[in-house]
């Protein structure tokens, strides 16, 4: 009796994202799912791909995004992920969701919310509009979605959001997660280090988190402080998560500014010494620049800064802020007045703690990448391929199976991603084939759109999404992924108390 599927990749080195070693063998696909692994001598397929010499490995899921827009407008937008292999995003990061929120046409949302909003975006009122726009409209990868404080706030407070939220404020914004939560959404953020976010105190955070114990729904932030005070935020972010009963993922882990350098020396061994007792995570991406918006409190001398896009100046993105200020004959600070409402590239980090921030076995990797900036950080379409090849193949960072599990089983399980993140029999077909001698980033900060090299083709619950030197495919087999109910998922150390 011939056995039959829709797919075979033959002869791969498969590497199955737990972080076991490689092994050489085939995987078949059917429908949305593998359905063997192994030798398929026997099998036959509709559609047979040779993978001699090429790594087949779970789709990469990209633990940190801004994505919130860019799974609603075709696979087009979505190249820059696709394109490194990615088939699942986290999207609601930073405090910054794009729902649940409706906004009347005349009000604009002021930086940083307007990451993600654009003119008409604000029209999701709840979670569930969101997620039925994702079923009606698929995206080409997957979406998982988190809950954005500073989304919260704006309608729970007003717009009135420069100072702590009242205690009914924060009980509305709990009922409005609790409701997120019920429709599909999987977790909560903040951006504690944004005004306005930053005059919420610890209080009015554990008050609306209170709503994850119940769904069991994580925790994720972009912490008040990254740099003198890293150690402090680490203990808020741990003490909301032990306050509200939830798993803790931190944002884009790193030391900033140069007086802090070496100090993920610190931040680790504090984190280490935590998840021996309570669930921590963290996302890290692969460069030791920053990007977010322009914001004149942070500009320094010893920082430099690239400009991403301006409202008043956009033939000003991809340009030095100093080379800016003179040619106008101002100042740093000046030339950045002008330049706004803008995004910046902040050159604030220390190598060393980038390559200790990754190594570390907590870690799991995150683009942070800002899809609709004009002249974005090159994480938008390096970051996955970069781990892959420079820092697993030529730094020699870790083995090619941890650069892989920290993308994907690892990402998984953190999450609570029910059979992805693997490749085994029954998982989903997120796969992901690619050339090891040859992939990496092919981005950089002088030229950050450029698609990477060596990822071959890209596949969605069993459908091709992207095909290397062609580009996305037309297909949109990506769903909404919800974070599992059953009980604990452990984040890699061991949890519980
Ligand atoms: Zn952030
Ligand atoms: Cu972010």
């Amino acid at each position: 009796m011939a056995l039959r599927c829709d797919l075979i990749l033959r002869d791969a080195t498969i590497i199955d994202g737990t972080g076991a070693a490689r092994v050489h063998g085939d995987v078949g696909v059917t429908g949305d799912r593998i359905v063997a692994t192994g030798d398929l001598g026997g099998w036959a397929a509709d559609r047979e791909v040779m993978a001699t010499g090429r790594v087949v490995a779970p789709g990469f899921i990209d633990a940190h995004t801004h994505d919130d827009r860019a799974v609603l407008c075709g696979p087009a937008c979505m190249g820059c992920k696709m394109s490194q292999g990615v088939t699942t995003v986290v999207v609601g990061n930073c405090g910054i969701s794009l729902s649940p929120i409706r906004f009347s046409p005349k009000m604009r949302p002021l930086p940083p919310l307007d990451l993600v909003f654009a003119d008409g975006w604000a029209r999701f009122g709840e979670f569930g509009e969101y997620a039925e726009e994702l079923r009606r409209s698929p995206a080409p990868v997957n979406t998982y979605a988190l809950i954005g404080h500073m989304t919260l706030r704006v309608e729970a407070m007003a717009g009135d959001t420069q100072r702590p939220a009242t205690d009914r404020e924060a009980a509305a914004m709990q009922v409005r997660l609790r409701d997120a939560l019920a429709q599909g959404a999987s977790g909560f953020s903040t951006g504690l280090y944004y005004p306005p976010s930053k005059f919420a105190p610890t209080g009015e955070v554990i008050a609306i988190a209170e709503a994850l114990r119940a769904a069991r729904g994580l925790y994720v932030t972009h912490m008040r402080d990254e740099g003198v005070g890293v150690l402090e935020s680490i203990e808020e972010t741990l003490k909301i998560g032990r306050d509200a009963g939830a798993p803790v993922v931190i944002s884009h882990h790193k030391c900033a500014m140069p007086e802090n350098y070496g100090r993920s020396n610190e931040t680790l061994a504090l984190l280490e010494r935590n998840a021996r007792t309570q669930e921590v995570a963290y996302d890290v991406y692969p460069y030791a620049a920053g990007s977010t918006v322009l914001m004149l409190h942070v500009l320094r001398d010893d920082v430099p800064v690239k400009i991403t896009w301006s409202v008043p100046h956009p033939e000003m993105a991809g340009r030095w802020l100093h080379e800016i200020a003179a040619e106008w004959g101002t100042d740093n600070k000046g030339a950045a007045e002008r330049l706004l409402p803008a995004g910046a590239i902040y050159f604030q980090m220390d190598e060393a703690d980038v390559q200790r921030i990754l190594k570390h076995d907590l870690s799991m990797v995150g683009s942070d990448g800002i899809p609709h900036d004009t002249f974005p950080h090159p994480r938008l379409w390096g970051t996955f391929p970069r781990v892959l090849g420079h820092y697993a193949r030529d730094l020699g960072l870790f083995s090619l199976e941890t650069a892989v599990h920290k993308m994907t089983g690892r990402t998984a399980g953190v999450f609570g991603m029910v059979d992805r993140g693997v490749i085994r029999a029954g998982a989903f077909a997120d796969l992901v084939l690619f050339d090891p001698a040859t992939v990496r980033d092919a981005a950089d900060f002088d030229a950050p759109t450029r698609p990477a090299e060596g990822i071959i083709e890209t596949w969605v619950n069993g459908e091709t999404a992207y095909v290397g030197g062609a580009g996305a495919t037309e297909a949109r087999a990506g769903r909404l992924v919800t974070r599992h109910q059953s009980g604990a998922v452990s984040g890699g150390l061991p949890a519980g108390r």
